[in-house]
């Protein structure tokens, strides 16, 4: 792999095959020397052009955990204050010698920039980019769905029939994006369900259904039920029904929750908006798989790490793709 930049151009094998280095990388995680050597000698730089803590410390664990040298870039307190551009920005730190960068921006493209330009020949991952992509969160997602659904037989396997609703803020959610790319590419039905002035407008084009519906939407049986965060700092009026009216119509309260098939899960990518979008009973229920994402995210960016700056590549890939 010489970058990650989205799930949307993932086959099916490549998708398993993350999934099941992931698997590969979450058995070392129970062994008492947890640290491996495989990454000894790289150089993995965090660059944050917008807050994290799940992503961006769980990008710096895996690469600890794989032996590489962690740089940690916030563009908070840097020269980015300054009017220093993203390409001075990320030759400064090829400079001191990375060899991949793990790029969260706000703006929908940057880290395709960046992995595209010729600025740097370090692999890009994207860690977030605007409303576009968050490949990483989708992957520990689907790593985390496939884990409770066949456990210890999870390798080698798809998500074929397994049905999964993504319910919320579909209009400003990379993760949506990234789920439904990641999660049909791997068998499974996406079931979308939002306020309607939160679905974007090109909807149609996904290969999803689309209702309104949150009580019709349980009622239908789903295996796993994906609750995403209201991003209250990217709304405006005009999209937004009322907080109150949000958590009555479309969060998942106890009555929901108890509404779900017995065998179904939960999740959330965080951070949460507790008693909006999910109730504490909700996201504190043994359903509930928030902290499962959190820890499996440090197996899946272990694995994507290791595919970047250790696996094999195609000719395609040598060639710059
Ligand atoms: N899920 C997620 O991306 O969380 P952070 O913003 O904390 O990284």
């Amino acid at each position: 792999m010489r970058h990650l930049l989205d799930t949307k151009g993932l086959t099916p094998a490549e998708a398993v095959r993350i999934l099941d280095v992931a698997e590969d990388m979450a058995a070392t995680q129970h062994r008492e020397v947890r640290k491996l050597p495989t990454l000894r000698g790289k150089t993995v730089v965090n660059l944050f052009f917008e807050d994290s803590t799940r992503t961006r410390i769980s990008f710096e664990a895996a690469a600890k955990r794989l032996s590489a040298d962690v740089i940690n870039f916030s563009a908070k307190g840097s020269s980015v204050s300054k009017g220093e551009s993203l390409q001075d920005t990320a030759q400064t730190l090829q400079a001191m010698g990375a060899d991949a960068v793990v790029i969260r921006h706000g703006a929908s493209g940057a880290p395709q920039t960046l992995a595209e330009s010729g600025w740097i020949s370090a692999g890009v991952v994207n860690a977030g980019d605007g409303t576009h992509a968050h490949p990483t969160q989708a992957l520990l997602d689907a790593f985390t769905i496939r884990k409770r659904f066949f456990g210890d037989d999870s390798r080698g396997r798809d998500l074929s029939g397994l049905r999964v609703t993504i319910v919320g803020d579909i209009l400003h959610s990379r993760v949506a994006r990234s789920n439904v790319w990641l999660l049909t590419t791997l068998g499974a039905t996406v079931t979308l369900v939002a306020p309607p002035t939160l679905v974007p407008q090109d909807v149609s084009a996904w290969p999803v259904e689309v209702v309104y519906d949150l009580d019709d939407a349980i009622a239908a049986g789903p295996d796993a039920l994906m609750m995403l965060r209201i991003q209250l700092e990217r709304m405006n009026a005009a999209y937004f029904p009322t907080e109150r009216e949000y958590s009555r119509t479309w969060g998942l309260d106890a009555a929901r929750l108890a509404a779900l098939p017995a065998d179904s899960i939960v999740l959330h990518p965080g951070p949460m908006n507790r008693g909006m979008e999910i109730s504490a009973a909700a996201a504190d229920s043994p359903r509930s798989t928030v902290l499962e994402q959190v820890a499996n995210g440090v197996s899946v960016r272990m694995a994507v790490l290791y595919l970047l700056l250790a696996g094999e590549r195609t000719e395609a890939e040598e060639g710059g793709r």
